[in-house]
């Protein structure tokens, strides 16, 4: 990596980030690599040296907002011609060379094997005054210098990327042909990653990747619960949270884990998709609704109190009214925490694609509608249901609504809490007792304990003690 080139005047980057959470965990490692380059992160695009967005292609609404963000920086490259813009992700790497010709102004394209190799590319941008490109699959993972990006110091939780990948091919998505084959990280640089973030403050982990139940079953060197346990032993560390579930590979091993790590939050995302076998067929998901409703069970058994939340696609082609009422049957038996609802998006190169009966627009969006109406009805119940616990909850900073001295943090349960409360509890785990629910977060106050001093009760602050 060559990034020795003169530091003549202070340099700067503005990154955004579209989609999920593996793509957050990129830009991380983006803007670790490009600090080590000595470029200061900023909000201001006008004001940036390199511009680099890092892109989703999951559903066509998301790969077109890509293509209008960029459009918008179109006039900055006009004013500087020194500007670089550079598009990495999902929609980089399905693209490709081909990304050159739709958006002729940027310099720089690479894809989601290629985070490494952005320092690289800069340069010879820079030194050659050519575009440069990167989108070629790699084997391994474990690429050491990836994942050694400095952190940004005062956050409290963390992303750790376990495996990256997917070998499933479900017919409707496009993430096998965007991200590559399953490959998994080895257990040692995990948990090496693991204690360098508590070591720096870090006091809850997300382990994730496209699938983390089938880590262990591609190169890696020990199984998943396996590498919970160990997570959730390190010292400094207080939570442990994993992303995304596959309901198939979703062993009774792991299950057991959430009555044997208390480190490990009562917290499950266990994407169902589709609540009718037939259309679980056509997506070639790997069970039943039956085989899915008796895992919920097994955790609920275990875990009665563990929120459970899922992925749900509406209007998959051939989805007939039929279809659509056996998946509003399973959100009414599982109750679910949250539901993240979808409209079918027909990707590029996926089999769903090409299937015969699309359904409309219009059926998609009343289905879609009347999913959403239903689900946020249940979740306002179930977040009202709490008024009166108290909860810990871990807080992350400032809330970004609300009072100046107003804090927000998560629950283990991974509900939004936001209190009052003096700003050196961040980082903390405080006991919050619930106040009132509404759709999308809780309102609370930090618990005070009694404490008898001289004979009488003094009320104050548990953390105090
Ligand atoms: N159309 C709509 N939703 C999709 N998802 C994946 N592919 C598509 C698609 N083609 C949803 C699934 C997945 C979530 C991340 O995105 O529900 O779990
Ligand atoms: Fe896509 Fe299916 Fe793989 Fe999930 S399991 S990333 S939905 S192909």
């Amino acid at each position: 990596m060559n990034t020795g080139l003169p530091s003549e005047k202070q340099k700067f980057l503005f990154l955004k980030t579209f989609g999920c959470q593996m793509n957050e965990n990129d830009s991380d490692r983006i803007a670790g690599l490009l600090k080590k380059m000595e470029y200061t992160v900023i909000d201001n695009p006008a004001a940036a040296d390199i511009i680099i967005l890092n892109t989703c292609s999951i559903r066509y609404n998301a790969q077109h907002k890509v293509y209008s963000a960029t459009g918008r920086f179109r006039k900055l490259k006009e004013l500087n011609k020194e500007l670089i813009i550079g598009i990495g992700g999902c929609v980089a790497q399905q693209e490709g060379e081909g990304l050159f010709k739709k958006i002729p102004y940027i310099d720089i394209v690479f894809g989601t094997h290629s985070i490494h190799k952005l320092p690289e590319l800069i340069d010879s941008v820079i030194l050659r005054r050519k575009k440069a490109i990167a989108v070629e699959f790699a084997d391994a993972i474990d690429l050491e210098d990836s994942f050694d990006y400095p952190l940004e110091g005062s956050s409290v939780k963390a992303f750790v990327t376990i495996m990256r990948g997917c070998n499933n091919f479900c017919t409707y998505c496009i993430v096998p042909y965007v991200r590559g084959r399953e490959a998994s990280r080895k257990s040692s640089d995990i948990l090496a990653e693991v204690r360098r973030l508590a070591e720096n403050g870090i006091k809850e982990v997300m382990l994730v990747g496209q699938n983390v139940n089938s880590y262990g079953n591609n190169g890696s060197d020990i199984s998943f619960p396996s590498l919970l346990k160990a997570v959730c032993m390190v010292a400094g560390i207080e939570r442990v949270r994993f992303m995304t579930s596959h309901p198939k590979d979703m062993s009774q091993e792991l299950i057991e884990m959430f009555a044997a790590a208390p480190k490990l939050c009562r917290y499950i995302h266990l994407p169902i998709q589709s609540g009718s076998d037939r259309v679980l067929k056509m997506m070639r998901r790997g069970y039943t609704r039956d085989g899915y409703l008796s895992k919920i069970d097994k955790v609920k058994k275990i875990c009665p109190d563990i929120s459970v939340t899922t992925d749900i696609i509406v209007g998959f082609p051939g989805e007939t009214d039929r279809d659509f009422e056996d998946t509003m049957d399973i959100i009414k038996r599982v109750e679910y925490d949250g539901i993240f609802s979808f409209n079918y998006s027909p990707r590029p190169e996926t089999e769903a694609s090409r299937y015969d009966g699309q359904v409309s627009d219009t059926v998609r969006r009343e289905r879609l509608a009347f999913l959403q109406a239903f689900q946020k009805e249940v979740t306002l119940r179930k977040n009202k249901a709490m008024t009166g616990q108290v909860k810990e909850v871990l807080v992350e900073g400032k809330s970004k609504a609300g009072h100046s001295d107003e804090l927000t943090g998560r629950t283990g349960c991974n509900r939004i809490v936001n209190f009052c409360g003096r700003r050196d509890l961040i980082g903390r785990v405080m006991p919050v007792r619930i106040e009132d629910g509404y759709s999308n977060s809780l309102k609370g106050s930090v618990v005070l304990e009694q404490k008898k001093v001289d004979g009488g009760l003094q009320k104050r602050m548990i953390y105090d003690a």
